[in-house]
């Protein structure tokens, strides 16, 4: 098993009242598999995956991740993400002072991976998105789109075993979210666990399990 959660609570404090955004969601992630998780704006998609990938806490609940449960310490979830994980943020969270290609370096160099051949796998992982050409541009200089792309090339520099993808193509044209829904469709065919939150069908299509979240219930 790639990731299970259990029993996973959030509450946010919102206009002074307490809001149960996440109701004690169970969810489990087999090796392979894509996880597409549905739901209007505001549902807590984006919490959800934030508490999976380990970036945000839970009131309550435990995640395993390839069968390691997570400590809720923060120096040690850095670590751990670092080495199994590779997440796309809703806001892509780029480093504005960095070019493409060192942004989709850095999470190499900082794991100290692939000495020796970082550039050159950087610029593979761009070409996989279709961005070799703006390798030497920085994210203020390319659309939303681009900058989605160069997210989703990033989460992949380290070869991590689990993706956490936030609305990975959102920014993207019918063209270009079909080719990043058939690099995720190889993804998972390579073995990786791939947890995304959607609204488009491109991605809703190459998923093995859809779950719905409303009203801060998870159904799957
Ligand atoms: N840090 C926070 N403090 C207070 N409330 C928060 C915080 N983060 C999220 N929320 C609230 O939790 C709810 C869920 O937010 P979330 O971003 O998870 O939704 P979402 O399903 O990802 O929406 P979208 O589809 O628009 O991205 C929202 O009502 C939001 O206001
Ligand atoms: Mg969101």
């Amino acid at each position: 098993m790639c990731l299970e959660a259990i029993s996973i609570s959030k509450t946010y404090n919102i206009l002074n009242k307490r809001i149960k955004v996440l109701k004690s969601i169970n969810l489990k992630v087999e090796e392979g598999e894509i996880v597409a998780i549905v739901g209007p704006s505001g549902a807590g998609k984006s919490t959800l995956l934030n508490i999976l990938s380990t970036v945000d806490r839970p009131d309550k609940g435990i995640i395993y991740h390839l069968g390691v449960k997570i400590i809720q310490d923060e120096d040690w979830k850095a670590l751990w993400r670092r080495e199994h994980t590779g997440i796309i943020f809703q806001q892509f969270q780029l480093i504005p002072t960095l070019t493409v290609l060192e942004n989709v370096i850095l999470p190499m160099y900082l794991a100290r991976k692939f000495k020796g051949h970082r550039k050159e796998r950087a610029l593979s992982l761009l070409r996989r998105v279709g961005l070799e050409e703006k390798a030497f541009m920085y994210p203020s200089e390319l659309s939303g789109g681009e900058q989605q792309r160069v997210a989703i090339a990033r989460a992949l520099a380290n070869d991590p075993e689990l993706i956490f993808a936030d609305e990975p193509v959102s920014n993207l044209d019918v063209e270009t979210r079909l080719k990043i829904a058939n690099l995720f469709k190889e993804l998972s065919e390579e073995g990786k666990c791939i947890v995304l939150t959607t609204h488009e069908e491109e991605m809703k299509k190459i998923a093995h399990k859809i779950c719905a979240l409303r009203g801060g219930v998870l159904r799957c």
